[in-house]
């Protein structure tokens, strides 16, 4: 077999056979294939696509290049919950407390933030002490005891996603319908669960811009784990707007936890709320989706999955008492407002500018390499569809250094959209696949 002749099948549109998907995962994982021929593979399949069989088999041979954790040790339903990536997406840190407080077993394996997208990780560690580079005993003792426990992809999971994902991220192929669901399907099989939940986000600040082709992903997502007996629902959400009022690590986990505290962002809560209510009744903890969502609301509003997650911030050695005390956390030490230059309504909050001025002043990274500043980012006074004077605050910039500032300050002038018409309200669950 010859890689260049499986380029120019896969370019000309042709299907490639299993062997021929094996021969070029294990080849490029090995080191043998090198990132020049992979590359041009990922651009062919970015244009020419694969079939449901083609992404089951790539979806496969990832999930093989290494370990499968083992949780049957661990009694209950292991359900876990993913995003495909937005920004002020702080979803994570409230629905998997509120699972787990209603009795699902939750091993949740998170990404940093990359691109425009923010990520789990980078908000957890913004918590001082938080650590998320759990032995794998002490993942596991951890989950048998709290429910939940938060953990960062290693190297022993999917070890080809991460080869490919960072090759993706610079030759302009990671918006690839089976590329996305490939990598995404072969960690979350790789975590041993049974279950999971997907949020598939779209809009200007998702990877995928139009609702079609998140319906298309969420379908290949779905359709790969039902043959290997595994659960998952997928909730196509809107992200053309930030989701809640905070981006960024440490104001993130202000909000999330002030949501965990029933006192957060209607969005924010909603989604939470959903999500964690299809995570409970995958997780078997009630008997119809209906009382799934009752469940949920009753351990929001009980505190039960607020002390959930102090429980588990404080098992992971970080400081609980931040999540009350924000002085505690990382704060910012500098502010600019952005103002209306006119009366209307938010016709639009472009997520994806606002993912982009967050970075500029720190809160992300343009390679895996750069360091995030925990305590900066945006907090928006307004959300689309509310009516503003000239002159009212649209959002506050919160930054540690001035470098940036400005360049920052344009963009986010350039997410706001002020119309004389008030706006069609855009649903937030805009359908559910599974
Ligand atoms: N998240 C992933 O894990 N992989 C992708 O390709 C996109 C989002």
């Amino acid at each position: 077999m010859r890689t260049v002749d499986l380029i120019q099948r896969k370019r000309d549109g042709a299907e490639l056979t299993p062997e021929e998907i094996e021969f070029l995962v294990d080849g490029y994982t090995s080191g043998e294939i090198p990132d020049y021929q992979m590359s041009a593979f990922l651009m062919a399949v970015f244009y020419s696509g694969m079939t449901d069989r083609e992404v089951s088999r790539l979806t496969e041979c990832m999930l093989r290049s290494g370990e499968t954790a083992d949780l049957s040790a661990i009694p209950g339903i292991k359900v876990d919950k993913h995003s495909t990536g937005g920004v002020g997406d702080k979803t994570s840190l409230v629905v998997a407390p509120l699972a787990a407080a209603a009795g699902v077993v939750v091993p949740m394996m998170s990404g940093r933030a990359l691109g425009h997208t923010g990520g789990t990780l980078d908000k957890l560690e913004s918590i001082p002490g938080f650590r998320t580079d759990l032995s794998s005993d002490e993942f596991q003792r951890q989950l048998a005891e709290l429910g939940l426990c938060f953990i960062g992809q290693t190297d022993q999971f999917a070890p080809a996603d991460r080869k490919l994902y960072a090759l993706r991220d610079v030759t302009g192929t990671v918006e690839s319908i089976p590329l996305i669901a490939s990598s995404i399907m072969s960690k979350k099989l790789a975590e041993g669960v049974d279950a999971l939940v997907l949020d598939v986000k779209v809009g200007s600040g998702a990877f995928m811009k139009k609702q079609v082709d998140a319906r298309r992903l969420a379908q290949t997502m779905v359709g790969i784990a039902r043959p290997m007996d595994k659960k998952v629902q997928a909730l196509i959400t809107d992200m053309s707007q930030p989701l809640g009022y905070a981006v960024g690590n440490a104001l993130e986990v202000m909000e999330a936890s002030q949501t965990l505290q029933n006192a957060g962002p209607a969005d924010l809560t909603k989604l939470c709320l959903e999500l964690a209510a299809r995570m409970i009744f995958l997780g078997k903890q009630a008997a119809t989706l209906e009382e799934a969502r009752l469940v949920a609301e009753r351990h929001l509003v009980d505190g039960s999955a607020y002390k959930k997650f102090k429980d588990v911030v404080a098992a992971q050695g970080g400081n609980p008492q931040a999540l009350d005390n924000f002085v505690l956390l990382p704060n910012a030490t500098g502010a600019r407002e952005i103002a209306s230059p006119r009366a209307g309504y938010v016709s639009l909050i472009d997520a994806e500018d606002i993912g982009i001025a967050a970075n500029m002043i720190g809160a992300g990274r343009d390679k895996k390499e750069d360091a995030i500043d925990p305590a900066v980012g945006i907090i928006l006074e307004v959300k689309a569809g509310e009516k503003v004077e000239a002159g009212s605050i649209l959002c506050r910039l919160y930054y540690t250094k001035e470098d940036r500032v400005e360049e920052a300050a344009e963009k986010v002038e350039d997410a706001f959209h002020i119309s004389a018409q008030r706006p069609e309200e855009r649903e937030l669950i805009l359908e559910v696949v599974g």
